[in-house]
């Protein structure tokens, strides 16, 4: 089983491939870009996780996103309105970035990658504990994400 896990569009874009439970590639975006903290796409990094085992998006069986945009996006909305007016100003910043382009991750990631198979979301903070845990040496573990945001 292929699965690619991308993160994006917030800061520190990055890719990891996943062949039969194990991780073969990982890496950021800012490593091939030189641009520190690349919040872009991460064309390059996926292309160096599909080349270390010669892969092409085709054969993914998954492309697996690191949190759930519109579970996000409401917590966004309820934050703004149980803070307002304060926040008005970041609220008029956020919004049209979530509307043109977080919004609309799947339609992104089929197009920028030319593929049409199954996209899954992970919360995000269930994404820094399997970042933690999976490749660390233990079998079990207590974990514990203390995080700015979130779904
Ligand atoms: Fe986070």
């Amino acid at each position: 089983m292929n699965i690619l896990g991308i993160s994006s569009f917030y800061h520190d874009s990055a890719a990891a491939l996943i062949v039969d439970g194990q991780i073969i590639a990982a890496a950021q975006e800012e490593r091939f870009s030189r641009k520190k903290h690349d919040h872009r796409f991460p064309h390059q990094a996926i292309e160096y996780c599909l080349s270390e085992v010669q892969l092409t998006p085709y054969q993914l069986d998954h492309v697996v996103f690191y949190d759930k945009p519109f579970v996000k996006f409401e917590r966004l909305l309820e934050t703004y309105l149980a803070y307002a007016p304060y926040g008005f100003r970041s609220f008029l910043q956020a919004i049209p970035l979530w509307i043109k382009e977080k919004l609309w991750i799947p339609d992104i990631i089929q197009k920028e990658l030319d593929y049409a198979g199954s996209i899954l979301f992970s919360d995000h903070h269930d994404s820094h504990a399997a970042s933690a845990f999976f490749p660390s040496p233990f079998s079990s573990a207590a974990i514990m994400t203390i995080d700015g945001v979130g779904e």
